[in-house]
């Protein structure tokens, strides 16, 4: 590892994403435009060398900030900034070196992968958009595939997605990725269409990936085990907004926002992750959100005040860096028990 490891790459400041809903009916009498509000007010940080997970189960507007990180939505409102500098024309140089710099991993590698095209195609073709053959496409293809443990390299060189496993096909879209010679790497649920033998694998990869090349990664998972397990740092995501954040021990041992300990109660099984009806009852409409804290309707600890104010993030206060965006949280407020935990994140 380098001396940079730690540094920031990428800064997330309030960003939100609202999805316009079309119009029908009566609606088209009146002038109300509706909205979906699948990301609202988000923050984080990647930096260099580190992990960072985003949990949250679906529709809670994952994918949408890996999206918005990647430049393929423009964000509603809010700020991202590489190396300190916002990203705002399109098009621009600045743009350009962006979508360079930050590349994107998708859930599902046989999608992600032109079935009509083979491996030599795919990285060659990351490789001379952006300028990294170093004067020997033979070579560089070589350390791609041998970056990502396909070796030997002359084995999978000349195949076809389909004559591939998902695993296999994972691996390469991560080395076409690396072909970008990223800082960052935007992973979308990058194991879960696997199987669950080979996912271990992956995710180690990834790691490996992180250390030799000090890259900062966006993991994003409904599976809090695996951020336990692989991130340094875990956000919990609930209704588009992030409600905790810490270090990702603190978060899967100590969890303090309601939410979070539903979500890792009613997760035994690492393999089998959490579903909404589960963590008891439905997630909300995003269209019309609850007022004040979205988890409110859901809530075992809910208070008045839960359900018209807007609670800010609030140090818990056991390690440095554990907040949660939840009124129990605030001065003068009894602390609910906290729930058994340790054996459930296994
Ligand atoms: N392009 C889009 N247009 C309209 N609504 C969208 C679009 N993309 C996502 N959404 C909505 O935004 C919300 C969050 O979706 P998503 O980011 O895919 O969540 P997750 O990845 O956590 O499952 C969902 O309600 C989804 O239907
Ligand atoms: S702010 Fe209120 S409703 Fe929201 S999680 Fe905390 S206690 Fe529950
Ligand atoms: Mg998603």
């Amino acid at each position: 590892m380098t001396d940079k490891t730690g540094e920031v790459v990428l800064e997330v400041d309030g960003l939100s994403k609202h999805f316009p809903v079309r119009r029908k009916g009566r609606e088209l009498l009146t002038r109300k435009a509706r909205s979906v509000h699948a990301v609202d007010d988000v923050s984080l940080t990647l930096r260099r060398g580190r992990v960072t997970a985003m949990v949250g189960e679906s529709g809670s507007g994952k994918s949408t900030v890996a999206r918005l990180l990647a430049q393929l939505h423009k964000p509603t409102s809010g700020e991202i900034r590489l190396h300190g500098k916002p990203v705002d024309t399109r098009g621009g140089r600045r743009f350009r070196s962006y979508v360079r710099q930050v590349q994107m991993i998708f859930q599902d590698p046989f999608g992600s992968l032109n079935p009509v095209h083979t491996v030599r195609y795919h990285l060659s073709r990351s490789l001379r958009i952006h300028g990294n053959t170093g004067g020997n496409l033979e070579e560089a293809l070589r350390e791609l595939l041998t970056r990502v443990q396909l070796t030997p390299p002359e084995r999978y060189i000349d195949k076809f997605p389909h004559e591939l496993s998902g695993g296999q096909r994972q691996r390469v879209a991560i080395a076409r990725a690396l072909g970008a010679n990223p800082e960052a790497l935007l992973a979308d649920e990058p194991v879960s269409m696997l199987d669950v033998s080979i996912r271990l694998g992956v995710l180690n990869l990834l790691r490996d990936l992180k250390e030799r090349l000090n890259l900062a990664i966006l993991y994003i998972t409904h599976d809090i085990a695996s951020a336990r397990y692989f991130a340094d740092e875990t956000l919990v995501m609930y209704a588009g907004r992030v409600v905790e954040g810490g270090d990702s021990e603190t978060v899967t041992q100590n969890p303090a926002h309601p939410y979070t300990q539903l979500l890792i109660d009613s997760a035994p099984d690492p393999d089998r992750p959490a579903r909404a009806d589960e963590v008891g009852g439905e997630p909300p409409s995003l269209i019309r959100p609850p007022a004040g804290c979205r988890f409110n309707p859901r809530c075992p600890h809910v208070m008045e005040r839960c359900k018209t104010d807007l609670p800010p993030r609030l140090e818990i206060g056991d390690t440095p860096g554990h907040w949660a965006a939840c009124w129990l949280y605030a001065e003068g407020v009894a602390k609910p028990a906290p729930v058994a935990t340790g054996e459930a994140a296994g």
